[in-house]
């Protein structure tokens, strides 16, 4: 290998290592192959930072129904202070109002297919 192959692979080993975790959790930057995902309009933040919920949001959502299917509890005070009602279709699908373009967009991509929906009812208009 010449020295300017060497220094390449070692490169690329090197982009590999400090790009995984970002491939593996479909994090924000770095994916070129990630699908384009509609944002809110009106809303620049989720309930907690974007990494956590991009790796997640699976496990809060799980959280949530437990909470209230099993504890009755209905209100989730996030890390920031804010309180939310837990619920799916109100307070996810209140501002990710376009099911189509955001969850299902990436997970079609990322070949997951949660089934929700034949139970949890959209709100009107998406
Ligand atoms: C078989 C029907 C069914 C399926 C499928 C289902 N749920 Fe539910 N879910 C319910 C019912 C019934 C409740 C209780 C509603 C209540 O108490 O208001 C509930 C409550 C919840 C709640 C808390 C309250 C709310 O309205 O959001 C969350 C969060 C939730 N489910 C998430 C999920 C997620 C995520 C999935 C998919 C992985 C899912 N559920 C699939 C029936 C279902
Ligand atoms: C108050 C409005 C709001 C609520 C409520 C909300 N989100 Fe978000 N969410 C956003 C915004 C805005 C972003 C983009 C933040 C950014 O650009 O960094 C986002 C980002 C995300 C991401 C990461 C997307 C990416 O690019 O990786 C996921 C996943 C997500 N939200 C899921 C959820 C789920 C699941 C819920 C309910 C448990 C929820 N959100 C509730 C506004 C909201
Ligand atoms: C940035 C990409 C991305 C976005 C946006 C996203 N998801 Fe996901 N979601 C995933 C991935 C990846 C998994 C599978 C994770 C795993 O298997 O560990 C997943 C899994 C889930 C699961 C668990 C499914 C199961 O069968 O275990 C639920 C429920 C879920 N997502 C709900 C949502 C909802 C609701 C939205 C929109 C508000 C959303 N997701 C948006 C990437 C995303």
């Amino acid at each position: 290998m010449s020295d300017r192959a060497k220094a390449l692979s070692g490169l690329a080993v090197f982009l590999v290592l400090v790009a995984f975790p970002t491939w593996q959790t479909l994090g924000a930057a770095g994916d070129a192959a990630r699908p384009e995902l509609e944002l809110p309009e009106n809303e620049t933040e989720c309930i907690e930072e974007t990494e956590y919920m991009s790796a997640r949001h699976m496990e809060l959502l799980n959280e949530w129904r437990n909470a209230v299917v099993r504890e009755g509890e209905t209100e989730y005070t996030s890390t920031a202070g804010e309180t939310y009602t837990m619920s799916l279709t109100g307070t996810c699908m209140d501002c990710h109002d376009n099911r189509e373009t955001f969850c299902t967009r990436c997970h079609d991509y990322a070949n997951v297919a949660p089934r929700c929906w034949n139970c949890h009812i959209e709100p009107e208009g998406s």
